[in-house]
């Protein structure tokens, strides 16, 4: 079989551009000679938009929609005021190339620090829905700036839109070894679109008898994610409340360093972005301390993503291996060698 990845690469601001080099090493490592890979690097973040005023250009965004996939570091800069990169770009490529299913796995590596007591087996992926919600942008403020201000921010939610996570989380939950789907929601006091998303989950469920499922509100969710994290295998749920709840997960997994995603437009009508969950880090950029590791985890999910499953497992036994004997403080560069190394070996 011969075949290409056409990679965007969009390494961003402060370590997101120090990791993605990383990724990029052990990918190039991990493909087989028969996989052709093409970069391009697009240039966008803080020093685009302090030198051109811009932040994700129509032009660069339909050059962006002819490859195969996104690769992103972060973005993000003191120098620039806070939202102006998150919503103008991030926000931005997620609607306009429709990345309904935001993708969080959150795995317990051995040998990494988490703050539970008993170090319990960790392994479960949220399914978070990347396009709905209340992150659309529907809403306004009134008699702004006045002591009788009024500012509304409508949660949206469609059958549609919830139909197409809840169906893609039941087909990855089918995939997994123990077949189990929880939906977070919280139906007892935002019942319109609560109801809705349990009624779709319990429709679509008859399709997937293989699946156990349950139901969680989210506040019992975050103390079960606290308490007894291995009853979760796959969990789905609304955009503000996978926000939220995926940062939980990467704190009692090990931290930030470790955890990676993907906004995925499963339908292939788009390119997928993958992405360290973590921010630009502006406090170490420069110094060598990142950690590359969420990076080089988000480079597995895209494998995965793109049909290339052996070396996606290759990546992931790699991180694991070397999470196991990790014992030195290391640098940036020096954890992407090594992970390079043993991809290959
Ligand atoms: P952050 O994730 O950049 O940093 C939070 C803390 O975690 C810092 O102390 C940092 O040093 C540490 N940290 C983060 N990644 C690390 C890694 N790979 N290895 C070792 N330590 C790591 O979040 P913060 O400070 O809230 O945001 C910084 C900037 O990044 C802001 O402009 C924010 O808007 C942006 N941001 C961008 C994201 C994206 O591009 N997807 C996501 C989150 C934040
Ligand atoms: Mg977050």
């Amino acid at each position: 079989m011969s075949r290409s990845i056409n990679l965007a690469v969009v390494p961003g601001d402060g370590i997101g551009r120090e990791v993605v080099a990383q990724g990029l090493k052990v990918l190039s490592a991990v493909l087989p000679g028969d996989v052709k890979l093409r970069t391009e690097e697009y240039d966008l973040g803080a020093k685009r938009w302090h030198a051109t005023g811009e932040t994700l250009p129509d032009a660069e965004l339909e050059r962006l929609r002819t490859h195969d996939a996104i690769l992103l570091g972060a973005v993000g800069d003191p120098s620039v005021p806070s939202g102006v990169l998150e919503r103008g770009l991030l926000l931005k490529l997620r609607f306009a190339f429709d990345h309904y299913v935001n993708l969080r796995p959150s795995k317990l590596f051995p040998n990494t620090a988490t703050p539970l007591a008993g170090r319990p087996e960790i392994d479960f992926v949220v399914v978070r829905e990347g396009t709905e919600g209340p992150y659309t942008g529907n809403g306004g403020s009134l008699r702004t700036g006045t002591p009788a201000e009024v500012a509304t921010e409508v949660s949206v939610n469609t059958a549609y839109g919830v139909e197409r996570v809840v169906r893609d989380a039941y087909e990855r939950a089918k995939a997994r070894p123990r077949k189990k789907l929880t939906l977070v929601h919280k139906n007892n006091v935002l019942v319109y679109a609560g109801h809705l998303w349990k009624n779709i989950f319990d429709r679509i469920g008859q399709e997937y008898p293989e699946v156990t499922t349950d139901y969680l509100h989210v506040d019992a969710a975050t103390i079960f994610l606290v308490t007894r994290p291995e009853r979760f295998d796959v969990i789905v749920t609304d955009n503000l409340f996978g926000d939220i709840i995926t940062d939980l997960a990467a704190a009692v997994t090990g931290g930030i360093g470790l955890a990676a995603s993907g906004n995925i437009n499963p339908t292939g009508a788009f390119p997928s972005m993958f992405e360290p969950v973590h921010g630009s880090a502006p406090d170490i950029a420069g110094t060598g301390k990142a950690d590359p590791t969420a990076a080089v985890l988000s480079v597995a999910l895209m494998l995965r993503h793109l049909g290339l499953d052996t070396e996606a497992a290759r990546i992931e036994e790699a991180v694991s291996a070397d999470l196991a004997e990790r014992s030195d403080p290391r640098t940036t560069d020096e954890i992407g060698d090594a992970l390079a190394v043993r991809v290959t070996g």
